[in-house]
């Protein structure tokens, strides 16, 4: 099966313009969604996780899926306000807006291993956020996946110029 046909483009969402790639439809699809994650988790085999952060709000469909099959703990990256105990946050730009996310000052000790996990990256500001919040927090960065890819905006040669590994799915 082709991921690819399972995703469906939504033009000018949520700002004219914008061709919105819409994974609710892949979602769905339980074998897609079964393709999906197993490809995510076996682009990382025989890597030593020990957890997966993932950033709100379609990441955490996915980053939890992930990390249940790799026996690995989950870092919920949330949009601002959202966590309730001491955090540290990253402002940053995506492809049609501003925000901030959030991580628990706790939710990584020192040297553990993680894996980003959202669906797609396209300028690759809410994964620099990601993973500015991660470094800071202490993590080794193990690398980063998502199902999409929009390889036009750059974003996944932004992590890649950082010394990140990226995969992603679809192109
Ligand atoms: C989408 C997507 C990524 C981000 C990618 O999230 O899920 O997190 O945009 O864009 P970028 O590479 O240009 O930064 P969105 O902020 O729309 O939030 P949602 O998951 O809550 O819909
Ligand atoms: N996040 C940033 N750009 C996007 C797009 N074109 N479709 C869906 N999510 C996005």
């Amino acid at each position: 099966m082709k991921l690819a046909s399972t995703i469906r483009t939504i033009p000018d969402f949520p700002k004219p313009g914008i061709m919105f790639r819409d994974i609710t439809t892949l979602l769905g699809d339980a074998q897609a969604f079964t393709l999906a994650v197993d490809e995510l988790v076996g682009a990382f085999a025989g890597t030593d996780i020990d957890k997966v952060a993932c950033i709100e709000a379609r990441g955490f469909i996915l980053g939890g899926a992930v990390a249940h099959i790799l026996g690995a703990g989950v870092v919920p990256l949330r949009k601002k306000g959202k966590l309730p105990h001491d955090r540290i946050s990253s402002a940053y730009q995506l492809e049609y807006g501003m925000d901030i996310i959030e991580m628990h000052t706790d939710a990584i000790e020192s040297g553990e291993r993680v894996l980003l996990i959202d669906d797609l990256i396209a300028t690759g500001g809410t994964a620099m956020a990601g993973i500015d919040l991660l470094k800071r927090g202490g993590a080794e960065i193990v690398g980063a996946a998502f199902v999409i890819d929009l390889p036009d905006l750059g974003g996944a040669r932004r992590l890649e110029a950082v010394g990140i590994k990226v995969v992603s799915l679809v192109g």
